[in-house]
């Protein structure tokens, strides 16, 4: 037997017992004749002492005992004399009469603790030494927990999980696909599936009217910090409802998880606002809504007064700092700096300060009275004491610049804390994107997406203005999930891939399939998928889904400790019939 117990969990009621633990050594240290050891394994930490006084022997075999040691030890649990009373095994420790070392270590290269001294790259590579970390390990314990309790509340809602297949032919969600080249039939390949979109439909019309999956969805996209190229999500399917079912029966399971998880009750109805207010007030599709800080247009207001930037600027808005008119010149400066950054790619940013005593100071003084300075004030909702900020440009440009200005306020006013949760439901999207690269409407959730009945007489005459039944979960400005009530009829979805571009012929080879299925009886039906790895990690108070993730990859797509992607043999290529181009790099 390797152990009667773990290591985290002996405490005073096993004062006097023999025990056997097995794990890890974390460290030593030596104190007069004793020698301390500090044993984990995934459970906790237990203390074990040596006397040199009393076992010479064996206490010098401990000190030789290197950190990473896997090792058995037999001993009697007593009570510590010095308490550490953060930890559960705390009160005791073991006095050890026997050490079996189960396995040598090489010493790790970097310090296995909380605070380690190891980088992204080097924990990567050594993953396994990573997930010993008791952070990597309340990282996975929490993805487990929500896990569990997302799959208790939907089988207690009689969803069925049911498996879809992960070899399959490109699915539309907008990203480029994972391919499998198939050795049996030459020149052909399966797809990854970007998600389970298309099977999930399948299943409605074969009638499992409420389906569920944590799986995982492969998209071949440009990574940031909330997103891998293979990733998880909790994808669900119901059929027979409207917008509003799928609203409530959600909004259920997210409150679950907060509640069994992080013991947080959520009692009122997660507010909901429409895309076009989401971009108008807020900048951004997905609206962090812990703090107010609205964004409002006073294009109006500042026109005709002989300030050339505003003069030609499309839109002007603003947005209201409280209680930060006696930002320094420098915290001006910076924020100028933050604005004008080329990713956020402001010309400059427009200050009014309305100073405590009622007085205006700002960098556009020249132009405009105090009268018209105190309209503009009017329409931010500042008092005296405020700070305006206000950028001027091409409207989508310049609001999505204040968005980010928003943001930055937010966290420099500290009003954006990890511990609050702002949940939000975003409605009633575009159903179609013209992008202009392309000339063409795309998709803005995926081709499945129902448009709003009273819009569909515009799907030919005026496409960007017709409205999807699509909405977004957003919490705390993440986009943690997704989804629409779909098209269920075949002649609406022809229409709406013909207005996507796709020739019939088109259509037919790519979702030939689900057309068929149409024709056999389709119920109505709609879904949502949620981010299972951005919700653990909003749920952690993490800003990187990666810290989620057992094995994720680093942000050029590489797992940097199986070393993959890598090259595949000769003999490999060609049973796949491939030929791989010279100049390829
Ligand atoms: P969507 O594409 O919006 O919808 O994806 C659903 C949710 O999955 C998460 N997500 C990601 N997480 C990590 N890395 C990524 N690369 C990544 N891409 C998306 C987001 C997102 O909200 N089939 C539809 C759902 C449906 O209509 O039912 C879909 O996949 O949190």
């Amino acid at each position: 037997m390797y152990r009667t117990h773990t290591c985290g969990e002996l405490n005073l009621t096993n004062v006097g017992q023999k025990v056997v633990l097995s794990g890890w050594v974390q460290r030593s240290r030596e104190l007069g004749g004793m020698t301390f050891i500090d044993l984990r394994d995934r459970y906790g930490i237990t203390q074990l002492a040596f006397n040199l006084e009393t076992n010479a022997e064996l206490c010098s075999e401990a000190r030789k005992l290197g950190r990473e040691y896997v090792v058995q030890v037999e001993g009697i649990v007593t009570e510590r004399h010095s308490k550490n009373l953060k930890i559960q095994t705390g009160e005791i420790e073991i006095i050890v009469d026997k050490i079996n070392i189960l396995n040598p270590a090489e010493l790790p290269p970097f310090t296995i603790e909380t605070e380690t001294d190891g980088g992204e790259e080097l924990r990567m590579k050594y993953r396994y030494l990573d997930l010993r970390r008791y952070v990597m390990r309340d990282a996975l314990m929490l993805r487990h927990q929500i896990a569990q309790e997302a799959r208790k509340y939907l089988s207690n809602e009689e969803f069925l999980e049911i498996e879809t297949p992960v070899m399959i032919k490109s699915t539309p969600e907008g990203a480029r696909d994972f391919v499998v080249p198939s050795r049996m039939n030459p020149g052909q390949f399966y797809a990854l599936p970007q998600s389970p979109q298309t099977f999930k439909q399948l299943l409605m019309v074969a009638g499992y009217d409420k389906y569920f999956q944590i799986v995982k969805c492969f998209r071949d996209e440009d990574l940031r910090a909330d997103r891998q190229p293979e990733f998880t999500q909790i994808d669900c399917e119901m059929a027979f409802v409207e917008q509003e079912d799928i609203l409530v029966m959600f909004e259920g399971l997210i409150k679950h998880l907060f509640k069994e998880v992080l013991d947080k009750k959520m009692e009122e109805p997660f507010p909901r606002m429409t895309f076009e207010d989401a971009m108008s007030f807020y900048g951004n599709d997905k609206p962090d809504i812990r703090f107010g800080m609205k964004i409002h247009d006073i294009t109006t207001l500042t026109k005709g007064k002989g300030f050339k930037v505003f003069d030609d600027a499309a839109y002007i808005g603003g947005i209201n700092a409280n209680d930060c008119s006696e930002y320094t010149r420098k915290q001006l400066d910076e924020l100028t700096a933050f604005v004008t950054r080329p990713q956020i790619g402001a010309k400059g940013l427009v200050w009014v300060k309305w100073n405590a005593d009622g007085t205006f100071k700002s960098t556009i003084d020249k132009f405009y009275s105090e009268e018209d300075l105190k309209k503009w004030a009017e329409m931010l909702k500042s008092k005296p004491g405020d700070l305006i900020l206000i950028l001027a440009g091409e409207r989508k440009a310049t609001l999505k610049a204040l968005s980010e200005l928003r943001l930055e306020m937010g966290t420099r006013l500290g009003l954006r804390d990890k511990k609050t949760f702002a949940p939000l439901w975003v409605l009633d999207f575009p159903l179609l994107e013209w992008d202009e690269d392309t000339k063409r409407f795309y998709a803005m959730h995926h081709p499945f997406t129902s448009p709003k009945a009273e819009d569909t007489q515009y799907l030919d005459s005026d496409p960007g203005k017709v409205r999807a039944n699509a909405y977004d979960l957003v919490i705390n400005g993440v986009e943690v999930g997704g989804g629409s009530i779909r098209i269920h009829d075949q002649h609406l979805q022809q229409k709406m891939f013909k207005t996507l571009g796709f020739t019939e012929q088109d259509a037919e080879i790519q979702f030939g399939f689900l057309m068929n299925a149409f024709r056999y009886g389709a119920p109505p039906h709609g879904g949502i998928a949620f981010g299972f790895d951005r919700l653990t990690a909003l749920f952690a108070g993490l800003e990187s889904i990666r810290d989620v993730i057992a094995f994720p990859k680093n942000n050029s797509g590489r797992d940097l400790m199986v070393d993959t992607p890598s090259e595949i043999s000769q003999q490999a290529l060609e049973e796949l019939s491939i030929q791989v181009k010279k100049d390829h790099k």
